[in-house]
């Protein structure tokens, strides 16, 4: 057996399928949670998720603990094959506690103290608070970190959002000496003479608000930096409280989709395991395409985080109660979905949630067991339907997904170009450019890693930097290694245009990128929705290109120095200027793409990239729309054949494939139902 990896939960080292509990919404209904038992095994679920919100039903009264419940209730699922992985609870906290010590309630950017209510609503600076978490988090380590079937610690609950409160100011102005040791330098660094506003006490630091500071882009990065800084300090106690007592069981924190207010490429060093909750729109009007590629790029963003396997935490197994419909899925969509973020690299598939509660903001949310309480029901068979999948792919837990293409998603430059005004304010669109990117990879077929600008790229053929607004430290550095090695790196429009304060480069754009990419960009126009320019193909680009794509929204307008034209610009005034540019620089090529192109362009263009390196698409022969295939290295290579097309698709085979699921053969053809999957070998 390959084994590469140490199992991400090494008492159970099996897909985990399970789900978010809460039993102690039912400690009064017995007869349901035994009845749960029961549906938990028909359902094939081997893993539930206990705890997350319980802190109310441990600690009643401040000191006074009731453990009793949660030990039978552990005690049972163990003993019916049925592992646990345990919360801590600091997500949401018991009245008592915020009457008592109103300083571990969260203060808005409006310096607002919030009353007690909803979840999430604390203050990570606290040391009331603090200490709180590390009496629970002890207590309930010290009961079950040693229990058979406890397998991995859920620390909180989807860590974020921001305090203002007088205790993170002074924090917040500790990070801040730390970091520039002399107010001069902060001055400088983010450029506070403009509207003199330049400090010179420390004290006149309060955070980013909206009647106050800001518009000092520099101190928004820095106060965005500082919130990471503070929840990584507080998931790192969090840990120190549980590891304490056993340091044996994992860690993991349940991270967000499409979340930039913290940077996980900073926190991923607090926890062992990585998890997220995905909670996809399918069915929205069109096609799943968009979807599809949006949720495989999020999932490729969570394995590359370790380069490992992760764990998908939460998912819903039917509707969720919070999109602006709620639509149900699809007969096949359940599978199919479970298994897009098995094949990038989840060795789990867990629910929010396994029963729905009987009241409040989320009875109407989707779980395995309805209010109905029975297991004859389509979601309820779905669900099973995927335990029994995933029980058929153990063969394959200990492989990962191996790319060869790196594309940048950096947090850090998402609060930057976000923030910055101009060029273009109604829109600047970077995460959506980082997914037409992905997305022409998605539909080639290829595995993508999704990385930040301070990972490494030696390992990576081809690297992609799309909108690289702001240089991090260091970056430019590994590209110039990187592509003198012998890499391909691409990169686009509005790139290289401030450091990591903020501050312009002095002496023309891209900045430290203008060797390597070999142009100079001088100006770059902006157009309005639904205006076009287009791009034009000259001298040497590839022929399977075609003569013309539309350009629209960013136009860079670049002077080559030693790069070379590929297609310039076919309207305007700056028609006949250069609009994609090739360099050599070392052993390797760089890329420049000057304008925001139609997604032909970036099919054809990668297609044609990959050619000239030696990375391969997962599948040999063409990909019919909406269809893609993914795949993970073990001991075989294992192919994921994903059809998110509400028709049957046909595919032509190179060789004979066996599926895992069925165990059926093909060879010659391979015919994929509407929303069908098949694993093959
Ligand atoms: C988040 C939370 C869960 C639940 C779900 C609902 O992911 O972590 O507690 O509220 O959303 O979709
Ligand atoms: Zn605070």
């Amino acid at each position: 057996m390959h084994n590469e990896f140490k199992p991400l939960t090494p008492k159970f080292p099996k897909f985990v399928h399970g789900g978010d509990y809460n039993p102690d919404q039912w400690l009064d209904h017995p007869e349901i949670l035994e009845e749960d038992i029961k549906l938990m095994k028909e359902a094939h679920c081997n893993c539930m998720s206990i705890g997350i919100f319980a802190w109310a039903t441990l600690e009643p009264e401040e000191g006074v603990y009731r453990f009793e419940w949660l030990d039978s209730v552990i005690d049972n699922l163990y003993n019916n094959g049925i592992y646990t992985v345990l919360a801590t609870p600091s997500g949401a906290r018991p009245h008592w506690m915020a009457k008592k010590y109103p300083e571990v309630l969260r203060v808005g950017p409006n310096r607002v103290r919030n009353l007690f209510g909803k979840r999430h609503n604390h203050c990570y600076t606290s040391p009331i608070y603090r200490e709180k978490v590390w009496q629970i988090n002890t207590k309930l380590a010290q009961r079950y970190s040693n229990h058979p079937g406890v397998i991995l610690w859920h620390l909180s609950n989807e860590y974020s959002g921001d305090c203002h409160c007088e205790l993170c100011q002074k924090a917040f102005r500790e990070y801040l000496k730390d970091k520039y040791k002399t107010l001069d330098n902060l001055n400088k660094a983010w450029w506070t003479s403009f509207w003199s506003h330049t400090y010179t006490d420390w004290s006149q630091i309060e955070s980013p608000a909206p009647h106050g500071e800001d518009i000092v882009h520099g101190m928004n990065l820095d106060w965005n930096r500082f919130v990471t800084h503070q929840t990584s300090d507080f998931i790192k106690w969090e840990a120190k409280a549980v590891k304490s007592v056993n340091p044996d069981i994992p860690t993991t924190i349940n991270m967000m989709m499409y979340f930039d207010g913290l940077n996980y490429q900073v926190i991923k060093d607090d926890i062992d395991v990585i998890s997220w909750d995905a909670y996809p729109k399918w069915h929205h009007v069109g096609d799943e395409t968009q979807v599809a590629s949006e949720f495989a790029m999020y999932h490729d963003l969570m394995r590359s985080l370790k380069d490992r396997p992760f764990m998908l935490m939460e998912s819903t197994p039917s509707m969720t109660n919070w999109q602006e419909v709620s639509k149900l899925k699809r007969p096949g969509m359940h599978l199919l979905s479970s298994l897009q973020a098995v094949a990038h690299g989840s060795n789990s598939v867990q629910y929010f949630q396994w029963r729905k509660s009987r009241g409040s903001s989320e009875k109407l949310h989707g779980a395995v067991v309805d209010h109905y309480g029975k297991s004859d029901t389509r979601v309820f068979r779905d669900v099973r339907d995927v335990g029994i999948a995933l029980e058929k792919l153990q063969c394959l837990y200990d492989s990962n997904v191996k790319a060869k293409v790196a594309l940048i998603f950096d947090v850090e430059n998402a609060w930057g170009v976000n923030d910055s005004q101009g060029p273009r304010n109604c829109g600047v669109k970077y995460k959506e450019t980082v997914l037409a990117h992905y997305r022409a990879l998605w539909e080639l077929g290829v595995s993508v890693d999704i990385i930040d600008m301070t990972c490494d790229l030696s390992k990576y053929s081809v690297v992609i930097a799309p909108m690289v607004y702001m240089l991090r430290d260091g970056f430019s550095d590994r590209v110039k290694k990187f592509v003198s090695d012998g890499g391909s790196f691409v990169m686009t429009y509005w790139s290289g245009i401030v450091n990591e304060t903020d501050l312009c480069f002095l002496g023309g754009m891209p900045g430290e990128m203008m060797d390597v990419m070999g142009i100079r960009s001088e100006e770059i126009d902006s157009l309005y929705d639904g205006e076009t320019n287009c791009i034009v193909k000259c001298g040497e680009a590839p022929d399977t290109m075609k003569e013309k794509y539309t350009a629209s929204e960013l136009c860079d307008l670049i002077h080559c120095i030693t790069a070379k034209p590929l297609y310039t610009y076919g309207e305007d005034f700056y028609a006949g200027m250069a609009a994609l540019t090739e360099n050599d620089f070392g052993k390797g090529k760089s890329y420049y793409i000057a304008s925001r192109n139609e997604p032909a362009f970036q099919k054809d263009f990668y297609r044609e990239l990959l050619k000239r390196t030696d990375v391969e698409p997962n599948f040999k022969g063409e990909l019919p729309y909406g269809v893609t295939v993914g795949k993970r290295v073990g001991d075989k290579d294992y192919l994921f054949v994903q059809n998110y097309t509400k028709n049957e698709q046909t595919l032509t085979l190179d060789r004979e494939y066996t599926d895992i699921l069925s165990g059926e053969k093909y060879a010659g053809t391979l015919s994929l139902k509407p929303y069908d999957v098949k694993v093959i070998i």
